[in-house]
């Protein structure tokens, strides 16, 4: 059958075309198709579109995708399997979105004769791994092709067991639950659920960053697809450029299908969430200021700490973690003290731990992210707590709403690992820091509640900012992996790391591929939607 002759011939094609490294400003799609066995006058809906220029571009994109891999590989509206992949996003506005069809490639070759179809037919797309970003369209796209990276999921040890190979189809469960018998794990997610692809591309917080750093600066190598379709690896010593943009970059210069990630030894850790009332607070906050400014003296110690609202109670929910299976660290001794109304913290696994914050973070609600910096400074944190439970009284009676401030401290440790290996674009150094990175967070469920809830988040920032600004604290970066469709990521990086960016991403990608026909989540210029509420 033609079909299947394509595709077989597609990857020795790509196996054996020595392409140049570059855009050719002469660059030809067909011709870049045909090089990877796909002959566009032999597909009938691609050879018309060439001469008819049409506008039903996405039709015949997925058609023709279908035509080359199969109805398993490519989804198209009103079947089950569309319905099932469209609800397996995690919140409910990006499950909202009607793609045209869904295309699951197994490899990089099949990423790439993805792109170059996108390209000729001019159909927007979009690429989901994991699919926990928040807001619309960020890794679906209403009425493209939504390139789901599922199939691309492999985890393999390197033969001395010093880096794993992972495909960015893989949930951060499915890599710790692989490299846990070996007594091995990488820096990624601390959520079960959450996607290899879009954490690590936008900076990543594990459990362990404090030891060894921010998941994009734990990356050996990426094996990458150009948006010329050319798969190249990049790492300090290939492409350095390539390597450096997308260590914090996102989705602006190429699809990334292999992550060779490097290992750390762990067996068993500590860690779990102490809940605290009310009456708490200062002790909390005393306790989160002391550990972050500290974090040097132990770096096994980790926290995340929220404010949040529920049953007309305020909570404070301190999430405390230590790397080694040691229940009494002393540097935790500060928190461990404070009562608690609940306390799940224990000696687990990795994967265990992910799995308990897996629970509280269901499929199926509107969701909403924003991100803000602040320099690390004890009245500061109480005073985002203030505005946090001022502000959100307003929307308390929303729908199944539950809204969080969580508080995090980008520490020292974590700031000396990003200028490691050339460093990355994100524009912190150990001069900055430490820094409170706040994730304003809010689950509900009714479409109606949308405007005031985000009205809220709006406010708190622009309150918090202020009040920063004020007494000098505040601090320009916007964390990719936590930021509203509001918010300007890149241009917070600074001046100069937007410009390198925009030229790296210029060498790679000269027709602006990744800007326009992937519209969607942080690009180059501005916020995702200017219309900040
Ligand atoms: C419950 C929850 C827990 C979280 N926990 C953490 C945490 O512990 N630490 C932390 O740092 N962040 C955390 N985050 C934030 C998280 O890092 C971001 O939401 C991230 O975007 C999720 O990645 P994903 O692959 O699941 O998302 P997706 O929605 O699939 O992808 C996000 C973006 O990245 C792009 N992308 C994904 N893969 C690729 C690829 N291979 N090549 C090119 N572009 C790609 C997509 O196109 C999209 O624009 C959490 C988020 C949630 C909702
Ligand atoms: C592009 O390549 C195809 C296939 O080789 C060729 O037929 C076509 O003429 C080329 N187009 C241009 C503009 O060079
Ligand atoms: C492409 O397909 C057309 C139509 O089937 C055929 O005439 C042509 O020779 C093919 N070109 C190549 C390079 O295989
Ligand atoms: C994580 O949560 C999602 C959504 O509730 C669920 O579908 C998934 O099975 C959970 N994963 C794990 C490993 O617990």
């Amino acid at each position: 059958m033609r079909a299947y002759s394509i595709v077989s011939a597609s990857i020795l094609a790509a196996c054996a075309s020595a392409q140049s490294t570059f855009e050719p400003t002469d660059f030809n799609v067909t011709q870049a198709l045909l090089n990877k066995g796909i002959n566009v006058s032999s597909i009938p809906q691609l050879e018309g579109l060439v001469e008819r220029s049409s506008s039903t571009g996405c039709s015949i994109a997925c058609s023709s995708l279908q035509l080359v891999f199969g109805s398993n590989k490519v989804l198209g509206q009103q079947t089950s399997a569309y319905n099932s992949f469209t609800n397996s996003y995690w919140s409910v506005q990006q499950a909202s979105v009607d793609p045209y069809c869904i295309f699951k490639p197994s490899n990089a070759a099949e990423v790439s004769i993805a792109l170059l179809v996108a390209r000729l037919t001019q159909c927007p797309f979009a690429v989901k791994s994991g699919g926990h970003a928040a807001f619309s369209g960020a890794s679906n796209i209403a009425g493209g092709i939504t390139i789901a990276l599922e199939k691309i999921n492999e985890v393999t040890l390197s033969s001395d067991k010093k880096t794993a190979a992972i495909g960015p189809g893989n949930t951060w469960y499915d890599v710790y639950t692989r490299l846990e018998s070996q007594n091995l794990a990488v820096i990624g997610g601390r959520v079960a659920a959450i996607g290899v692809g879009g954490l690590t591309l936008g900076g990543g917080i594990s459990f362990f960053s404090n030891n060894y750093g921010w998941a994009c600066d734990n990356v050996v190598s990426f094996e990458v697809v150009t948006a010329s379709g050319i798969i190249l690896t990049a790492s300090p010593t290939s492409f350095p450029d390539l390597y450096w943009a997308l260590r914090g970059g996102g989705n602006n210069v190429g699809i990334v299908t292999k992550f060779n990630l490097a290992t750390i030894p762990q067996g068993q850790m500590w860690g779990g969430g102490r809940l605290h009332l009310e009456t708490e607070f200062p002790a909390v906050i005393q306790a989160f200021y002391n550990l972050g400014k500290n974090s040097a003296q132990d770096t096994n110690a980790a926290q995340i700490l929220s404010f949040a609202y529920a049953q007309s109670t305020k909570f404070a929910s301190a999430d405390l973690q230590y790397a080694k299976p040691v229940a009494n660290a002393p540097i935790l001794a500060e928190y461990m003290v404070i009562p608690a109304i609940s306390d799940t913290t224990r000696v687990r696994t990795l994967s265990d731990l992910t799995v308990q914050f897996n629970a509280s973070n269901p499929n199926g609600l509107r969701e909403t992210y924003w991100a803000v910096t602040f320099k690390l400074d004890k009245d500061l944190t109480n005073f985002i707590q203030t505005v946090f439970f001022d502000e959100i009284a307003a929307i308390a009676n929303a729908a199944n709403i539950i809204p969080a401030a969580t508080l995090q401290v980008i520490t020292t440790p974590q700031l000396s690992y990003m200028s490691k290996k050339g460093g990355n674009p994100l524009g912190l150094s150990t001069a900055s820091g430490p820094l409170i990175l706040l994730n304003l967070n809010m689950m509900w469920s009714n479409i109606a509640d949308d405007t005031r809830i985000l009205k809220a988040n709006s406010n708190i920032v622009k309150r918090t900012v202020a009040e920063a600004k004020r007494r000098g604290l505040y601090v320009d970066y916007i964390y990719m992996n936590y930021a509203s469709q509001f918010q300007a990521v890149i241009p917070s990086y600074g001046v100069a790391n937007q410009q390198k960016l925009k030229k790296i991403a210029n060498i790679y990608d000269p027709t602006a591929v990744f800007q326009e026909l992937q519209p969607g989540y942080f690009k180059l210029d501005g916020a995702p939607d200017s219309n900040m509420p």
